[in-house]
């Protein structure tokens, strides 16, 4: 999948914990590009998975992320997204810096994510929430241009998700 972005996207990845989406933004964007939720906990709590920070880190980060897009850089959001009110912010700050939002969705087997998730160290929740997330994340596929989204991709297998290209558009 050739996935095309605008040169001034706010680019929102889409993903249970587990879905790759960390390793997709370190692949494909430079690591100036990328505010991760978990790195911003980290800024403000000095602890990445102080679920009790999550707000004051997301303040910071889309902070940050309006100095960008009023500077004029392509900005990728690593948070989950699951959440519509999460989505929501996100589209708003890309609309209020005339920045295009744009959706990148993954979304493996649900099985990959848990797969994954086993193998960490430093998630603490449970299984469940794994679950909840990944359902979550498809259910919100049908209504992702509606909240504002001009752009949706939208990666469902593990061998999508490696083999995808990213190229910048004006
Ligand atoms: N991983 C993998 N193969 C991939 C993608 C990810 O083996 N193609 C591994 C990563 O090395 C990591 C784990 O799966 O150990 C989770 O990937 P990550 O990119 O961190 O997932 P996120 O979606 O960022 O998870 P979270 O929301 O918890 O940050
Ligand atoms: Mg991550």
């Amino acid at each position: 999948m050739k996935i095309e972005l605008p040169d001034l996207s706010l680019v929102c990845l889409v993903g249970a914990s587990g879905s790759g989406k960390s390793t997709f933004a370190a692949k494909y964007f430079r690591s100036t590009e990328v505010l991760s939720s978990d790195a911003f906990r980290g800024w403000v709590a000095d602890d990445e998975a102080d679920q009790s920070a999550t707000e004051d880190a997301f303040e910071a980060l889309f902070h940050l992320a309006g100095v960008r897009l009023k500077r004029g850089r392509l900005t990728v959001i690593d948070a989950t997204h699951t959440r519509r009110e999460d989505r929501a912010k996100a589209v708003a700050l890309a609309r209020a810096h005339h920045a295009i939002p744009v959706a990148i969705v993954l979304a493996p087997p649900a099985d990959v994510c848990l797969e994954r998730h086993a193998g960490r160290e430093d998630r603490r929740f449970s299984t469940r929430v794994v679950r909840n997330q990944h359902r979550d994340v498809l259910r919100s596929l049908k209504h992702l241009r509606r909240e504002g989204f001009r752009h949706t991709w939208v990666l469902k297998e593990p061998e999508t998700i490696d083999a995808a290209t990213i190229a910048r558009v004006p």
